[in-house]
C-alpha cells in the first residue's frame, strides 16, 4: 500500500483514470471481475495438458465438447476474448440503418455495433432503471417495447435482438427464464434471431434458482440449458463465467453465417480451431465453464456480494438493490449530492476510493455511458454508479470488510470530494483513455 502522498501523486500522472494505475500501487483491486479470477489446481492441470498443434488440436476438441454440450449449439468459433466475438458477429450484422435491441448493451457491445454503424438499443425494464426498485429480475427486457420495436421496424431493420445476461450495465441484475422465453418466442415470431451475450450464464442461473417461482428444484445445468435453449446464437467472453484469464467464444445454430464469421475469424484471430488463444487457454475453458456451474461456488460467490453489499449499507452507503451477481454497484449521486451529473459524481468517487484508501474501482456513469453531443450539449448516463467488482475466488470477506471501512470513511468526508472536467479523450470508449482533472 502506497502513502497517501504517492496514491495522490499516482492520481494526478494517472489524469485521476484508475485505468491508468500501476496494478503494484493498488491494494485491493475492484476494477472487474473480467479475467481476475484464479483458475483452479484442475484447471492448471489442464494448461499442463494443452495441445499446441496449429489445426484440429485435441484441446480444441475438448473445448468444443464442452461448449456444444452447454448451449447445445453447433457451430463454435473461439474467440481471444468477448469483444473479439462481439467484433466478429456485429461486423457481419450490423449497418447503417439497422437496430440492435438488447435489455442494455455493454460498452464494447454498443462500441462494436456503432462502429459498424448500427444503433445499439436498450430496452431494459423501467425497474432496471431505478436505482431502489425492489425487484427480483431487474435485468429483464421490457417485452412491450421490444414488440413495439419488432412491429415498427420487422427484420428488415432488427437484423437480430440481445439479451445480456446478467445484464452488466443495469448492474449485474439477473434476466428470468420467463422473460428469456418470451423475448425470444416474440423475436422468433419475428423472424429476427435471437443472441445471449451469456459471459454471466451461471450467476444468472443461480438467481434463477433461487428467485425464479418454478425453478428451485432445477439444477444449474438445467437451468442453462434451458437458457441456451431460447436461443440461436450467444457471445461469450470466458474471463466471467469461463473462469479463465483470458478467452471467448461465439456458437450458433445458423450454418450460413457460421461459414461467414469463420472467414473473418481466419483474418482477425486465428484458425477457426483455436481462434487468438493457445491450446492450454482452450484446456483451461473447458474446465472453468463446468467449474462455474458448480452450486456451492455459486452460492459463495453470490453471497460474498450480497454480504459486501449488506456491510457497505451499515456504514451509510447507498447501494444498488437488490445487490447483483459480480458486483456491488454505489449509487455516486446519493452519496455525493453536491456534485451535478456534469461534474462526474461516480468519477469523484472511484478517485476518493483509491486516495482514501488504495481500492480500485471502476466508474460506470457519465464517463463511461454518456456523451458529449455535436452541438456541444452534455448527455448523462441513466445512473451515475460506481462498481465495485469482485474477482472471482480471490479475495476473502476480510479484504472487503476492509473496502467496507474505506467507503465508511469516504462518507464521513463526502464535502472533500470535489467534481471533474474531462481534459482528454478518444473518439470512443473514452473510458479507458480519457484524462481527468478536479474542479475544486
Ligand atoms: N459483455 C459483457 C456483459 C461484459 O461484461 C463484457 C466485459 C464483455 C461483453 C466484453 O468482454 O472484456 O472479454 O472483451 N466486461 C468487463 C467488465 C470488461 O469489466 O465488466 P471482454
Amino acid at each position: 500500500m502506497p502513502e497517501r502522498r504517492e496514491r495522490k501523486a499516482l492520481l494526478e500522472r494517472a489524469g485521476y483514470n484508475l485505468f491508468q494505475i500501476p496494478a503494484d500501487k493498488v491494494f485491493v483491486d475492484l476494477l472487474t471481475d473480467s479475467g481476475t479470477g484464479a483458475m483452479s489446481a484442475r484447471q492448471w492441470g489442464a494448461i499442463m495438458q494443452g495441445d499446441e498443434s496449429y489445426a484440429q488440436a485435441r484441446s480444441w476438441f475438448h473445448f468444443k465438447e464442452v461448449v456444444q454440450d452447454i448451449t447445445k449449439m453447433e457451430y463454435i468459433l473461439p474467440t481471444h476474448q468477448g469483444r473479439a466475438a462481439e467484433n466478429l458477429l456485429f461486423s457481419e450484422i450490423s449497418k447503417p440503418g439497422l437496430i440492435i435491441p438488447n435489455n442494455n448493451h455493454f460498452d464494447t457491445t454498443r462500441a462494436n455495433i456503432e462502429f459498424f454503424g448500427g444503433e445499439a438499443m436498450d430496452l431494459v425494464i423501467p425497474e432496471g432503471k431505478d436505482i431502489h426498485a425492489d425487484h427480483p429480475f431487474k435485468g429483464n427486457m421490457d417485452l412491450k417495447r421490444l414488440e413495439e420495436t419488432l412491429a415498427a421496424y420487422g427484420k428488415e431493420r432488427v437484423p437480430l435482438c440481445m439479451m445480456t445476461i446478467t445484464n452488466n450495465t443495469g448492474g449485474g441484475q439477473p434476466v428470468s427464464l420467463a422473460n428469456l422465453r418470451a423475448a425470444s418466442e416474440m423475436c422468433r415470431r419475428y423472424g429476427v434471431p435471437f443472441f445471449l451475450d451469456c459471459c454471466r450464464f451461471a450467476e444468472n442461473s443461480y438467481f434463477i434458482r433461487t428467485r425464479e417461482p418454478g425453478c428451485g428444484k432445477m439444477s444449474i445445468e438445467e437451468i442453462a440449458g434451458a437458457t441456451f435453449a431460447c436461443a440461436d446464437g450467444a457471445v461469450m467472453s470466458a474471463k466471467k463465467d469461463g473462469l479463465v484469464n483470458i478467452g471467448g467464444f461465439i456458437a450458433m445454430q445458423d450454418a450460413e453465417l457460421a461459414r461467414k464469421l469463420t472467414n473473418m475469424l481466419i483474418l482477425k484471430e486465428g484458425f477457426p480451431t483455436y481462434g487468438g488463444l493457445a491450446g492450454r487457454d482452450l484446456e483451461a475453458m473447458a474446465v472453468g465453464l463446468r467449474e462455474s456451474q458448480d452450486e456451492a461456488y455459486l452460492r459463495a460467490r453470490v453471497g460474498q456480494v450480497h454480504r459486501f453489499g449488506e456491510a457497505l449499507k451499515a456504514n451509510g452507503i447507498p447501494i444498488l438493490e437488490p445487490t447483483g451477481g459480480h458486483a456491488v454497484y454505489i449509487d455516486a449521486m446519493g452519496l455525493l449530492p453536491h456534485i451535478p451529473q456534469e461534474k462526474f459524481p461516480a468519477q469523484s468517487l472511484t478517485v476518493a476510493f483509491y486516495e482514501e484508501g488504495g481500492v480500485r474501482s471502476v466508474e460506470t456513469g457519465s464517463i463511461m455511458f454518456g456523451k458529449t453531443l455535436e452541438d456541444g450539449a452534455f448527455k448523462p448516463a441513466d445512473m451515475e454508479l460506481v462498481r465495485l467488482a469482485i474477482p472471482r475466488r480471490v479475495y476473502t470477506d476480510n479484504h472487503l470488510a476492509y473496502v467496507a471501512e474505506v467507503a465508511g470513511t469516504i462518507a464521513a468526508n463526502t464535502s472533500n470530494c470535489p467534481g471533474y472536467r474531462i481534459v482528454e479523450e478518444p473518439p470512443f470508449l473514452r473510458h479507458f483513455t480519457a484524462r481527468m482533472e478536479p474542479m475544486g
